[in-house]
This record gives structure tokens, C-alpha cells and sequence, in this order.
């Protein structure tokens, strides 16, 4: 990748690595991008996971996009905002590694353009948890994509399932809308377990080294269940026991809730999605696994 500070000219070729700005400049290089065309959305501060999702476009797709913004409209608080890791050259970087065709990092104008009054709100799978602990969160997060998939037009749209809620409510805007197929891929995880997160890198030393408390408390609720446990409060509390035992751990949550509509349950008889929300100092995490 070449350019300065890491940011080539807009439309200027890095390597194989094309990075465009403007709605224009993206335009004429969606018009020579074979099809099919997949497309990886991030806010940038790449990781293994987002190699991972990468990795799965190019093995599905002829050519494949990466579009870095950092969306404001999915904030709710301006301190989380401002300090959102950011490093472009490092981004794309990665995005050359891992054989990305093109790269869409456009400014906040470029993708709402003035006068934008138009808000994308997912129904009653975007209401509980992380909908509930951050309200306006969906809001922002579907209105963006949409504006994204709008712009881009991919065959298939890939989102991991770290973030399982976010998955579910862009794959229901994706069907209700006709916008595109969005490919749900595994989560990845550090050694010790740690999902995969650019929040990660806020964390202290003394949290990263508490930070993998989360899964090994998702994998007590699991055992559980493949025990044979089906109340589903059994499971919960399963759950919180690992958590408290970590005392930098602050819970937010824990939610054993129905795969496809986010219902909390009293009993788990199908596929169920065991969830967590947690805070180490000001960073807050989010993990889940997937039961049945
Ligand atoms: O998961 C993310 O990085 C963001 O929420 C997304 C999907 C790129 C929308 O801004």
C-alpha cells in the first residue's frame, strides 16, 4: 500500500489494492469489478476476525470490497466516538494481505449527504439487549448499512457473529428490504478464548488478562446445557457464577434468549443464543455462543 500517511489519492491504485472515497470515484470501480461482488463493512481497526470474513468473500466471490467509516449515527455517546481506535494505514495494509480488491473509506459527507432524514429501524429483534443497553444503537446501525448497500450493491454482505444481534437485525432489514445476502461467519478468538474486538485494544493489561472470563462463562452455560439442563434460568445463573468470580468484571447482562427472535426463554427445547454483555474499566464487551 502505498500514498502518504497510508492514504492514497482518491481512485489511486495501491498494489492490487484500489482505495476510493467519493460516491464517484466508487462508482466507476464498481462498474469494472467482476461479479459476483462481496462486501465486508467495518469501522476500520482491522483484526483476525475481519481477516476471517475477508478470507470467506474472496473464497465466494470473483471480487471483494471493504468499505472503513466509522459510523457516528451508532453512538450514543460521543466519549465512545472519540476514542474509537482508528488507523488507516494499518487498515489497509491488512486489506492488501488479505487480497481485498477494493477498499470504500469515504467521509461522513460521502455517505450522508446534506439534507439526509432518513432512519432504518428494524423491528422487535433489534428491541432487547444490546437495543435495550444502547438505545438508537439498530437505528444507526441499519441506516447505515442500508446506505451501504445501496451504494455498493454486493451479491453478499459478511457479518461476523461476535456481534449475533447486529447479525440478526441486518440480516432482517437485508430479506425485508430485497437489498442482498448477508453471510453470518464464526466468531474468532484469541487463544485464551477473548473474542475477537477493536475494543480490545482499550483494555489494561490487569483487564486483557481478566477479559477471557466472558467465554469461559459462556462455555459453563454451554456444558450445562449439553448436560441435559433445559431451564433456561439454570443456565443463566451458571453463567453469572464464572462472571463474578472475576472481580474486574462488571455484568451487564446475561440472556439466553430464542436464535431467531431474541426472546428470553424459560426453557431451551430449540436453538437458543446464550449472550453476555460485560464491563473491564470503561470498556464494554459483548460475547455469545449459539446452543442447538
Ligand atoms: O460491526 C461494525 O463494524 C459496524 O457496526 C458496521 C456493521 C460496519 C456498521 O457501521
Amino acid at each position: 500500500v502505498t500514498g502518504e500517511a497510508g492514504a492514497p489519492r482518491d481512485g489511486a491504485p495501491a498494489g492490487d489494492l484500489l482505495v476510493v472515497r467519493s460516491r464517484r470515484e466508487l462508482a466507476g470501480a464498481l462498474a469494472r469489478a467482476p461479479r459476483p461482488l462481496g462486501l465486508v463493512p467495518t469501522m476500520g481497526w482491522l483484526h483476525a476476525g475481519h481477516r476471517s470474513l475477508v478470507a470467506r468473500a474472496r473464497a465466494e466471490c470473483a471480487s471483494v470490497a471493504v468499505s472503513i467509516f466509522v459510523n457516528p449515527r451508532q453512538f450514543g455517546d460521543p466519549a465512545d466516538i472519540a476514542q474509537y481506535p482508528r488507523n488507516e494505514a494499518r487498515d489497509l495494509a491488512i486489506c492488501a494481505e488479505e487480497g481485498v480488491d477494493l477498499v470504500w473509506a469515504p467521509a461522513a459527507e460521502d455517505v450522508y449527504l446534506p439534507g439526509f432524514d432518513t432512519l432504518v429501524s428494524v423491528g422487535s429483534i433489534a428491541r432487547p439487549l444490546e437495543g435495550a443497553a444502547r438505545p438508537g444503537h439498530f437505528d444507526g446501525v441499519a441506516t447505515v448499512v442500508a446506505v451501504l448497500l445501496g451504494l455498493v450493491r454486493p451479491d453478499r454482505a459478511y457479518f461476523g457473529m461476535k456481534d449475533a444481534q447486529q447479525l440478526r437485525v441486518v440480516a432482517r432489514m437485508a430479506t425485508d428490504l430485497a437489498l442482498t445476502t448477508v453471510v453470518a461467519c464464526p466468531t474468532v478468538r484469541e487463544r485464551d478464548g477473548l473474542a475477537m474486538s477493536s475494543r480490545n485494544v482499550h483494555l489494561s493489561p490487569q483487564e486483557r488478562a481478566a477479559a477471557p472470563v466472558l467465554h469461559r462463562a459462556l462455555a459453563a452455560g454451554r456444558a450445562r446445557w449439553e448436560a441435559g439442563e433445559r431451564d433456561a434460568e439454570t443456565i443463566r445463573t451458571a453463567v453469572r457464577e464464572v462472571v463474578a468470580t472475576e472481580p474486574l468484571a462488571r455484568l451487564e447482562y446475561v440472556s439466553l434468549a430464542d436464535d431467531a427472535t431474541l426472546a428470553e426463554l424459560r426453557r431451551v427445547d430449540g436453538p437458543a443464543l446464550l449472550s453476555l454483555a460485560a464491563r473491564f474499566g470503561t470498556t464494554r464487551l459483548i460475547d455469545n455462543l449459539v446452543l442447538g
